[in-house]
């Protein structure tokens, strides 16, 4: 292998130099108490941390970035940690996916403008993994990412609580008079007990999954739980590694083939992962130029079990997953579907990464002939209420809905649903086909998990506990029931969606890949013609940029100006 020698370090335009620009650079290192002997003629790497007081499941980032920085001392380089976007889902309005695009935009900059050889990343909080990836993917140096790890699992009164799914589930509970105000409290207290990620299959341990079946992290990192001291030990382990990846000048574009998407894409369908990998994973193959669709989830489903018995689809949580050997042991059990030969930032392949791994719970990793769904985790429908395409997770929904006609109840947009979800009066049932307008990446904006649209008190009062909900939006990966969403075009620029009223006929049928208004084409073409485009949402900052850019949900919802892989400038060091 050729390895780089110290004058082909990017950095060295920065520090190969003793002129008066080169002076500059050293005297503000020597500033922060560092000799030469700390960093000259050593690769330099970007700890990008995405740790903030705001940031519940980065908590412990601000230790695990000290850890990374002493892996890469340990293996002679110099780190330099730089602090950014921290999207933390919970608490940011009105969604990080708004920010989803900034974080990326961020990334790629910090690494663009700096003097930076490589970069460990480090996120794991829902949108953060594919931002991160997104920029370094474009920005195309070695990198490697650091996955927060799971949080342990929740606890109320002896039952495991998982994060958001059990939230969902006992919010039902409590609304239908199950619950009293004091089990709530004592729920919200014991949901979330130390850093990490939320423990369910949300998108944040889907999007750690695909990163680590990409080849992006050390094998076995996604698995371990934040709190776990195991994953103080790969943190450093990480910070060493990349020392190296910039010596031997493996890149992210190395990494990401057709075929590590391929294989991405069917680790998150045997996790039973979140819809929202269909819009991260899409964005962030197109931008190493491979052109994922959300077709190929759904040809990858035909032949993928869902082995992960992990809630929401299954029974357990991340920590379970842990000990039962965890992504390592579940990627082994389906190696037959996977690329084996595709190599990962550690210089191995998929194959030698996992080979060797075990199973130590057949509760938690199904064998594939009990697995939780055969194959169909995730389907892609069409129709002509979803010209480009939407999403459905089958394996969240009440069989008995995956085919299914029913009147529509329309709500124009969030607010109006909240306003008249729960009103007596509303003209629904359980064969109601309840639809959000006005919920996309444009109309929300930034394409909210608003799509486990509620489904109505009086209903739920009648024992119903899912329903048909059709939206725009997204849903979280720790959310359940049968909802259509990502529904493309979106409603706000003139998609189908927009053209459904009160009492029409909508026809699902996953088996088909179904999504029928059932009005006439003349009928479709009369209202589509009487029908104005809304106003923009932004007419200044972030958000104007963000409308005038943003594509689409099948097109990964990434900025227009962002996608590809057309050359990336150096800077200019004056
Ligand atoms: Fe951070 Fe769920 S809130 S991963």
């Amino acid at each position: 292998m050729n390895r780089k020698n110290p004058e082909q370090l990017r950095s060295h335009r920065w520090f190969g130099e003793s002129d008066m620009r080169g002076f500059g650079h050293h005297s503000r290192i020597a500033q922060m108490g560092y000799s030469r002997a700390d960093y000259y003629c050593k690769p330099i790497i970007a700890v990008i941390n995405t740790w903030s007081d705001i940031n519940s499941c980065h908590a412990h980032f601000r230790q695990r970035a000290e850890e990374v920085k002493r892996g890469v001392l340990q293996a002679g380089g110099f780190p330099l940690e730089m602090p950014a976007l921290a999207l933390a889902e919970v608490f940011q309005k009105p969604t990080t996916m708004l920010y989803r695009n900034l974080l990326a935009m961020e990334t790629e900059e910090l690494l663009r403008s700096y003097p930076v050889d490589g970069c460990v990343l480090m996120g794991g909080c829902d949108k953060t993994t594919p931002a991160l990836l997104m920029g370094a993917i474009s920005m195309n140096l070695p990198a490697i990412f650091l996955p927060a790890g799971p949080m342990l699992r929740g606890n109320w009164r002896n039952q495991p609580l998982g994060s958001g799914s059990d939230v969902w589930k006992y919010w039902a509970e409590k609304r239908a008079g199950n619950i009293t105000d004091q089990q709530w409290l004592e729920i919200e207290e014991g949901i979330a007990r130390s850093p990490g990620h939320c423990m369910t299959m949300g998108t944040a341990s889907t999007m750690t999954s695909a990163t680590e079946a990409l080849g992006f992290t050390l094998p076995g990192a996604v698995s371990i739980p934040a709190a776990d001291s195991r994953h103080a030990r790969m943190a450093a382990e990480t910070g060493r590694r990349i020392v190296d990846m910039v010596w031997e000048d493996l890149k992210p574009r190395d990494i990401v083939t057709a075929a590590s998407v391929d294989n991405a894409v069917t680790a998150v369908l045997a996790i039973g992962g979140s819809t929202n990998a269909v819009v991260h994973m899409v964005a962030l193959a197109r931008r190493a130029g491979v052109p994922l669709t959300a077709e190929r989830f759904d040809q990858l489903s035909q032949r993928t079990p869902l082995i992960a018995n992990i809630r929401p689809a299954g029974k357990f949580l991340m920590e379970d997953f842990f000990y039962a050997g965890g992504l390592r042991a579940l990627l082994a059990e389906i190696s037959d579907l996977l690329s084996l030969g595709e190599r990962a930032v550690n210089g191995r392949t998929l194959g030698e990464n996992i080979a060797g791994a075990e199973v130590f719970n057949r509760d938690v990793i199904l064998p594939r002939d009990k697995a939780l769904v055969k194959n169909g985790s995730l389907a892609v429908l069409r129709g002509n209420l979803a010209p480009d395409g939407a999403v459905i997770k089958p394996a969240a929904a009440e069989a008995r809905l995956w085919k299914h006609v029913g009147p529509a109840v329309v709500f124009a947009d969030y607010d109006d649903m909240a306003a008249r979800i729960d009103d007596p009066e509303l003209p629904v049932t359980k064969d109601s086909v309840i639809v959000l307008k006005n919920a996309g990446p444009q109309g929300a904006p930034g394409m909210p998990e608003w799509g486990q649209l509620p489904i109505p008190k009086k209903l739920l009062a009648e024992g119903v506990r899912d329903m048909v909900r059709i939206s725009d939006a997204r849903m979280s990966g720790t959310s359940y029931g049968a909802c259509v969403l990502h529904v493309a075009p979106e409603s706000f620029v003139g998609g189908p969606l927009a053209f459904v009223h009160d009492g029409d006929l909508i026809e699902l049928d996953v088996a088909a890949r179904k999504l029928e208004l059932k009005i006439s084409d003349a009928e479709l073409a009369g209202r589509r013609a009487a029908w104005k485009a809304p106003p923009p949402k932004f007419s200044r900052g972030f958000g104007a940029l963000y409308q005038s850019h943003i594509t689409q949900a099948n097109q990964g919802c990434d900025f227009d100006f962002l996608e590809g892989t057309a050359p990336t400038s150096e800077p200019e060091i004056h």
